[in-house]
């Protein structure tokens, strides 16, 4: 399978997305991960099914719904995309990476990404919120590899400072605990521990399966990315337990009362700053 980035698709999803709401504007995009579904119950919106937007496909991981919400906080139009499609599921990067096309293209400037991930630094356990400051890619591979497409930026983005420096600010005065370095990898396996050593000594604090992407190609489109990690185990060979989905799901869901507060604070005080 090519699994290059496909502009037609990126195109045509659009579109599909424009005619649905040819009034929409978001300021703003959000993209849950593994957990993060609930964290925004309070939003109410009218949904596009993620199969009705071409490319999309249906997310393969329990726990992420497949749909796309638009929906407002304090007078700004945000787009929350509820569910995330991965690398791992094998459909190439069209659908990986197509919320942020779509909101590009839309004229959102900010993003925030959320996931769950593994904690790898001593203050990362379990139901703590870490804001990504920087990333590994680890993924063994790039979601800009292929022909170059100047609709998705430069040839060779620049990537000093992916993680904008305010919001992350923003999201550790919205209640996050730390900031840390996310290391992404192609999963679907979880580490072993030897890796996890091995991502320990090159500087990584929290580990996952996504994120980065979507940051590489929001970044190379000139975005404000904002990245926010619900640490839901230790990592592979730090705690003794076996790793499972279902328990990472578990840890999630005792820590939403504080997913939900704190992506609220942030998104109001977004709201604030593009009111001014
Ligand atoms: N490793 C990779 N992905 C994860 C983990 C982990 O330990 N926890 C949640 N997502």
């Amino acid at each position: 399978m090519n699994t290059h980035i496909n502009p037609l698709i990126l195109d045509a999803a659009t579109e599909v997305v424009q005619r649905k709401w040819p009034t929409a504007q978001p300021k703003c995009g959000l993209i849950l991960g593994s957990g993060w579904g609930e964290a925004v119950s309070i939003f109410q919106g009218e949904g596009l099914p993620y199969s009705e937007i071409p490319g999309m496909g249906k997310p393969g991981v329990m726990g992420h719904a497949g749909n796309l919400l638009r929906t407002t906080i304090d007078g700004m139009e945000l787009f929350i995309f509820q569910g995330r499609r991965h690398w791992y599921e094998g459909e190439g990067w069209n659908p990986v990476i197509l919320p942020i096309y779509i909101l590009h293209a839309l004229g959102a400037d900010t993003v925030l990404l959320t996931n769950a991930a593994g904690g790898i630094r001593d203050d990362l356990g379990p139901g703590s919120l870490m804001v990504i400051k920087d990333h590994i890619n680890m993924l063994g591979s790039n979601p800009l590899i292929g022909p170059h497409h100047p609709k998705l930026g430069t040839r060779f983005p620049d990537q000093s400072e992916i993680y904008n420096k305010t919001l992350r600010k923003k999201l550790f005065e919205a209640g996050a605990d730390a900031e840390g370095v996310y290391i992404a990898t192609s999963g679907p396996t979880f580490e072993t521990p030897a890796e996890i050593n091995q991502y320990r000594s090159m500087g990584a604090d929290a580990v996952g399966m996504s994120t980065v992407p979507e940051a590489i190609v929001a970044n190379a489109l000139g975005m404000r990315t904002a990245g926010l990690s619900c640490v839901c185990n230790w990592a592979a060979g730090i705690g003794n337990a076996p790793l499972s989905h279902e328990d990472v799901n578990e840890v999630a869901t005792a820590t939403l009362p504080r997913m939900k507060k704190t992506i609220t604070a942030f998104l109001k005080e977004l709201a604030h700053e593009f009111e001014s």
